[in-house]
């Protein structure tokens, strides 16, 4: 890939607009000579408004609705996403599976949407603890991928999230990088026998769980990863920022 891609998955955080603002201009600040990256911040819908992109950072979102607009209490599209500046929009992260109940079928409609708004949907893709993992992640491409074209292929990233690896403390919990690389040479065989090995080899795979500034350059080199989904190491701006120079010097 031309450029490695750095997202951040800033959950429901912080909780003031102010630190929102705050951590999102230092990280824009610090990763302003940054090279070879592209990072994305994800924050909660409601600070999207107030963080101009620019520099290094993009912004994104975490989340969508499958329609545009029309009677859906609570909702947010990805039209208006788009009209707020987001490139990118996580879709099917494991905790909204776990805890909203999404399903591959609503995925698959969501990542339309996305596309429909010209944004690039970053599709989460992973197996809980003891789950066997090949079944869970093809499963979850076919489904999920169901019925794009080729070009609209073009237009997605991938993210490998084991979800035993998310949020583990200080990092010790996350996938090896040699496990992250057969997740995503799979990935790469899945959407080669749903597409071809040509469009396989161009779609961005990132690895997501624990990702910190110690262990972002191992999956770089060893899991021959894209990029990285970053969650809790992506409130702390030092960290943050750390990651993407790092990996973009690597
Ligand atoms: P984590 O979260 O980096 O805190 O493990 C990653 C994610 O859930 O996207």
């Amino acid at each position: 890939m031309e450029k490695y891609l750095i997202v951040a998955n800033w959950k429901m955080n912080p909780k003031a607009a102010k630190e929102a603002l705050a951590l999102f201009e230092a990280v824009k600040e610090g990763t302003k000579s940054a090279k070879n990256v592209e990072a994305v911040i994800c924050p909660p819908f409601v600070w999207l408004p107030k963080l101009k992109a620019g520099g290094r950072v993009k912004l994104g979102a975490q989340n969508c609705h499958w329609e545009m607009q029309g009677a859906y209490t609570g909702e947010v599209s990805a039209l208006m996403l788009a009209d707020l500046g987001a490139k990118y929009v996580i879709v099917g992260h494991s905790e909204r599976r776990q805890y909203l109940g999404e399903n591959d079928e609503l995925i698959g409609f969501k990542i339309k949407a996305v596309l429909k708004a010209e944004l690039k949907p970053i599709l989460c893709v992973g197996e809980k603890e003891g789950e066997e993992i090949n079944l869970v992640i093809e499963e979850q491409l076919t489904r999920d991928l169901s019925g794009l074209s080729v070009n609209q292929m073009k237009q997605i990233v991938i993210a490998y999230e084991p979800i035993w690896a998310i949020s583990t403390s200080d990092g010790l919990g996350a996938c090896s990088p040699d496990s992250a690389l057969s997740a995503a040479l799979f990935i790469r065989r899945i959407l080669t026998k749903l597409y071809s090995r040509f469009l396989a080899d161009k779609i961005p795979i990132l690895y997501g769980g624990s990702v910190n500034a110690q262990n972002a350059a191992d999956y770089v080199f060893k899991a021959q990863v894209d990029g990285f989904l970053v969650g809790g190491a992506s409130l702390e701006a030092e960290e943050f920022i750390k990651i993407v120079k790092n990996i973009g010097e690597t």
